[in-house]
């Protein structure tokens, strides 16, 4: 709840409702504070604002003789007359018909941001999810078939939010539900049963290409009759639970799991659970079975269906869920029914998410549907959301494809933003550092700013749209990209070696340290051994604001499942902190320790914001 959450805004929110209820005459309903942040462009207006007073009025108009209010304004004044005493709030004021605007103590923001340097980001993160399960289904390629840039999306949109959640103290499964059954498993195991006789193994490179595999086994089934029916019996067979069926089917599965491994490993992806579709092949009958049972499911054509609400057969222009096909076999909204109920019952999730793109939105409003009909699902207990995303596009406009229009090989095209990387860093290294980074060192910051770039491009964007895959774009120094991100972070980092602080060698510590933290001589930015941030200046109070603003900022990213909110805030903050270094000078200054801490605590932000997102920082230029 928001009660606990050390969110400036639900501090403020809290503080507006208790004078709210103070301020509500009898007769009209208990208020929520309407409470948002104002725009920064207005700062010189305050940090929040709180928008009940017209609201308020209008209700109690109802009231005739009874309203004790003269107008919004009288609202506005009551309810800063009973604003409990506190130590958030430095100043209030009204605006125009009744907004009332609220500036915080500069000393709680000052003393926010020093904290993080002595007791770490973590004691910033929020605590709207502690204590709560969170099951989030990302990535589910298909075995054998290609793991398309789709499944890209999913993967960094999906590792976003299981890594925010667990940062704000849920307890995260990842489930990766894989797409390893159904019929195509007939024609799979008998090609490959075909390529053994030929005396080819499953590390033999016409069996490892699963695409190509898949493609030949195909054209076999499209042309060979024989081939055909031997596919079709061999579905019936493996479905039945023939041994000999599942341990082929098995093998075929375990190919795919390696060449998926193999993309995690690179993605730096590695809490994720493999749950496949077969999983739920034992309750897939019985949730059929109950379906009918209570009504929910019809019989229809031989199959049965699950209509929308209040439409049946003879309806026009609807297309029902079907979740027995008349073949009686099961599909894919079958296995997902046996998906959520099993998510919510066993795994007792407070919280499920699954991340596909938005063309399947109807599937998952289909079974969500269902579900909730059937009581397996109480909207009010447990909050399921499909998180849905756009297309990739290439620079045409168009689907994103390779020249030759195959899809594009998601490991040749990191290996491409990571190579033009190599060249910019080199480039740089050479001509404005005198080539100050080793051989290594600029092929690590390479690989960090080339996954970097690509993770960004794809989480910065409102995620329910398009975008165009460019990595002229993504490897913009100015701008919203990694690229000037990570550059603004070493900026900082750098700072921090030039004043002392931090010395070159801890840098490399700092790479191979888990929070990513550079070691620092204390001694240089604690005044009589305590962490001190003066605000002297505009520009400190509004870095030292941002920074105060993680953790709102943090229940909104998951509040809307919104990791580019998680961007928009690091491009801010490293704009927050340019104006500030533009403005205060550091080094040499007499505020040279607390503006040192500053920089400490807006490189950690920056840090954990980067991490969130699943990006590794980068400490030199
Ligand atoms: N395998 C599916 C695909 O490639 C995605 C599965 C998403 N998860 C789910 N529970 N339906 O489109």
């Amino acid at each position: 709840s928001a009660m606990d959450s050390p969110a400036l805004i639900s501090a403020v929110k809290e503080l507006f409702e208790e004078a709210l209820a103070a301020v509500v005459p009898a007769g009209i309903p208990t208020q929520l504070a309407m409470v948002a942040p104002t725009d920064q462009k207005n700062a010189q207006l305050g940090d929040y604002q709180c928008n009940n007073a017209m609201a308020l009025f209008g209700m109690c108009k109802k009231l005739g003789a009874d309203n004790p209010f003269k107008s919004p304004r009288a609202v506005a004044e009551a309810i800063l007359a009973a604003l409990p005493e506190n130590e958030l709030i430095k100043k209030t004021d009204i605006a125009g018909p009744g907004f009332i605007n609220v500036t915080l103590n500069d000393s709680l923001l000052a003393t926010t941001a020093a904290r993080i340097v002595t007791d770490g980001v973590a004691w910033l993160a929020p605590t709207s999810r502690k204590g709560k399960k969170v099951i989030i289904d990302y990535s589910s390629p298909n075995v054998a078939k290609e793991m398309h840039v789709g499944h890209l999306r999913s993967t960094i949109i999906g590792e976003s939010l299981a890594r925010t959640y667990t940062f704000c103290g849920a307890s995260v499964l990842a489930l990766n539900h894989v797409g390893d059954w159904g019929t195509q498993f007939g024609m799979l195991i008998e090609h490959l049963n075909d390529q053994k006789a030929a005396g080819k193994a499953t590390d033999d490179e016409s069996v490892s290409d699963l695409t190509a595999f898949y493609k030949q086994a195909k054209a076999r089934f499209d042309e060979e009759d024989e081939f055909k029916d031997r596919a079709r019996k061999r579905v019936t067979t493996l479905q039945g639970g023939d041994k000999e069926s599942l341990r082929m089917w098995q093998e075929i599965c375990d190919v795919s799991r390696k060449e998926f491994s193999k993309v995690y490993d690179r993605l730096d992806v590695n809490r994720l659970e493999e749950r496949g579709e077969s999983f739920y092949n034992p309750f897939l009958p019985e949730t059929v079975k109950e379906l009918l049972s209570i009504g929910v499911a019809i019989e229809s054509d031989g199959a049965v269906c699950v209509f929308p609400e209040g439409k049946g057969p003879d309806d026009e222009n609807v297309a029902p869920l079907i979740v027995r096909k008349s073949d009686g076999g099961f599909g894919y909204a079958t296995t997902d029914l046996a998906s959520i109920r099993h998510r919510i019952d066993v795994e007792k999730g407070d919280e499920l998410v699954y991340v596909t793109d938005v063309g399947q939105s109807l599937h998952f409003q289909g079974f969500f549907d269902a579900a909730k009909r059937a009581k397996w699902w109480d909207p009010e207990k447990t909050r399921v959301e499909h998180v849905g995303f756009g297309l990739v596009l290439g620079e045409d406009g168009k689907r994103f494809r390779t020249r030759s229009g195959d899809t594009v090989k998601l490991a040749s095209l990191l290996d491409e933003a990571v190579s033009r990387c190599h060249d910019n860093i080199s480039q740089r290294n050479e001509e404005a550092y005198g080539g100050k980074m080793s051989k290594d060192e600029v092929s690590e910051a390479a690989r960090i700013m080339g996954y970097g770039a690509c993770k960004y491009a794809d989480l910065k964007n409102n995620r329910t749209s398009n975008y165009v895959f460019s990595y002229d774009r993504m490897l913009e120094l100015k701008g919203n990209t990694a690229v000037y991100l990570l550059y603004a972070h070493a900026r900082v980092a750098q700072i921090l070696v030039k004043a002392g602080v931090a010395d070159e060698a801890g840098m490399k510590v700092a790479l191979e340290s888990a929070d990513g933290n550079i070691p620092l001589n204390m001694d240089k930015i604690l005044e009589d051994g305590k962490a001190v941030v003066h605000i002297t200046a505009p520009q400190e109070r509004a870095l030292a604001l941002h920074i105060a603003r993680l953790p709102e900022m943090l229940d909104d990213t998951l509040d809307g499942l919104n990791p580019h909110r998680i961007c928009e805030y690091l491009y801010e903050l490293a704009n927050f902190y340019s104006s500030f270094y533009t403005e205060c000078r550091v080094v040499g200054s007499d505020q040279q320790k607390s503006r040192l801490l500053l920089c400490e605590s807006t490189a950690r932000v920056m840090r954990k914001c980067l991490d969130l997102l699943g990006i590794e920082a980068l400490y030199r230029l």
